[in-house]
């Protein structure tokens, strides 16, 4: 047995939703989100649950950030709801609202753990749904003007922003698939969605930069893809992949804009982004950081069928309760690949977690599957910093067991069990292992 350290100052927190956690949905002059709605559609959430009360951590949010300083976390990631602030998108604020966050990011700060906010976590008005959503460009300028109301209103106390979380999940599984809000399946809004969520997240870093304080970044969804064999022809399909799923999202962030053969696709299929002069220069305002979301790993084979090219191959791991391969190696791989690919950008790892659905059992939560794709997971990404990428901090997803998008509370990814009865809270065997790998700033590989 050994410990692999990370660097001096590396930040260790959890990370959080607020339509996954708050709950109070329709409390002091909250406005409706896309979520609200859908969850109330027939159908949309396999559980038929909604998030109303979820953690109900809008009320008990004071015993959570106890729990937070318990854990000994020194940074926590949050996301703001834009309803809750804005009920109808745009407008007259709620200063209900805004108390609540002025509220928690004060609780934070009176225990030494830094706010990390992100401001997009696909909860939009449902007011702003109803003129067009995301697929609306004027939404990319909404969000730049509620942007500048958090920035002034939270900007003396938060310093480390996120605009999206996982644009590609908004884009994607909401207008395309369309499993997650709004529930729309079309590719040529799918193509406008991308292209004003990219829009707005350049408006937003220009808002915070004329404010003159602060740091902030953008948070993709990846996956690690491995050619499913040495042959060429893998090679290349997960080449595709990279451009559909990780160059999509992150090519113009970084000034690159978008990948050929992406954009060959949509316009081949009548869907082409809609990009104007000058838009790609406000999307690839220089950031601060790169936040990297990563659960699992892919292996690619080529499929000329499809019009992509590419399909994933049968799976050789083990599979999570989530359906994801238990993949330890997955996230330093990545985190190797997007730091050489982007010339070592600032990385924090804003999301990585396990589904783990143990419960308690006379009190206590032994989710040692949890426990142990965690350790492999951080000893990939110890790896990762030694052989050169610069990560700077890492968010377990997530604090708490919380309400899961469209499968509802079935899937518990909390490193604290949550009994949504009662919302009594049990630190899982899990939270012992991450507490151990804060107090030593390392972790240990067997
Ligand atoms: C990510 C989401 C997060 C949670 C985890 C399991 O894609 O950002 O809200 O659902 O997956």
């Amino acid at each position: 047995m050994s410990w692999v350290s990370f660097p001096d100052g590396f930040e260790w927190g959890a990370a959080t939703a607020a339509y996954q956690i708050e709950g109070g949905a329709l409390e002091d002059g909250k406005g409706l989100s896309i979520w609200d709605v859908f969850c109330r559609q027939p159908g949309r959430i396999v559980t038929g649950e909604n998030a109303d009360v979820a953690c109900d951590h809008y009320h008990r949010y004071r015993d959570d950030v106890a729990l937070m300083a318990e854990l000994g976390l020194q940074t926590y990631r949050l996301s703001l709801s834009w309803p809750r602030i804005l009920p109808r998108g745009r407008g007259t604020p709620n200063e209900a609202g805004l108390d609540f966050y002025d509220r928690l990011i004060d609780a934070l700060l009176e225990r030494q753990i830094r706010p990390c906010v992100t401001l997009y976590h696909w909860d939009l008005p449902q007011s702003l749904q109803d003129l067009g959503g995301w697929a609306l460009r004027d939404t990319a300028g909404w969000f730049a003007e509620y942007a500048k109301l958090v920035f002034e209103r939270l900007g003396d106390r938060v310093s480390r922003w996120i605009t999206h979380n996982e644009p590609i999940v908004t884009a994607m599984m909401g207008h395309r698939v369309g499993v997650l809000a709004p529930g729309i399946r079309d590719l040529g809004i799918t193509a406008r969605v991308v292209h004003h969520l990219h829009l707005s997240h350049g408006l937003a870093v220009m808002a915070l930069r004329a404010t003159g304080r602060g740091q902030i970044g953008i948070t993709n969804a990846n996956t690690s893809y491995e050619p499913a064999d040495g042959g060429e022809e893998s090679l290349q399909a997960a080449e595709l992949a990279r451009d559909f799923d990780t160059r999509l999202f992150h090519g113009p962030v970084f000034g690159r804009g978008y990948p050929a053969s992406v954009v060959r696709y949509y316009e081949s299929k009548n869907a082409p982004f809609p990009v104007e002069d000058g838009d790609l220069d406000v999307i690839s305002e220089p950031t601060d950081f790169l936040g990297v979301n990563l659960y699992s790993r892919s292996r690619i084979e080529a499929d000329p069928a499809r019009g992509v090219g590419y399909r994933a191959a049968e799976p050789t791991l083990p599979l999570t309760d989530m359906g994801y391969k238990a993949a330890p190696h997955a996230l330093g791989d990545f985190v190797t690949w997007v730091s050489e690919e982007y010339e070592r950008p600032v990385i924090y790892v804003t999301e990585n977690g396990v589904c783990d659905n143990t419960g308690p059992v006379d009190g206590v939560v032994e989710d040692t599957a949890r426990r142990e794709l965690l350790r492999g997971f951080l000893v990939g990404l110890a790896r990762a910093v030694e052989i050169g990428a610069d990560v700077r901090g890492y968010y377990v997803w997530s604090l708490l067991d919380n309400f899961e998008w469209a499968l509802g509370t079935s899937r518990r990814f909390g490193i604290i069990y949550t009994d949504f009865e009662t919302q009594k809270r049990i630190p899982k065997v899990s939270a012992e292992f991450y507490s151990e790998v804060i107090r030593r700033n390392a972790v240990e590989s067997k």
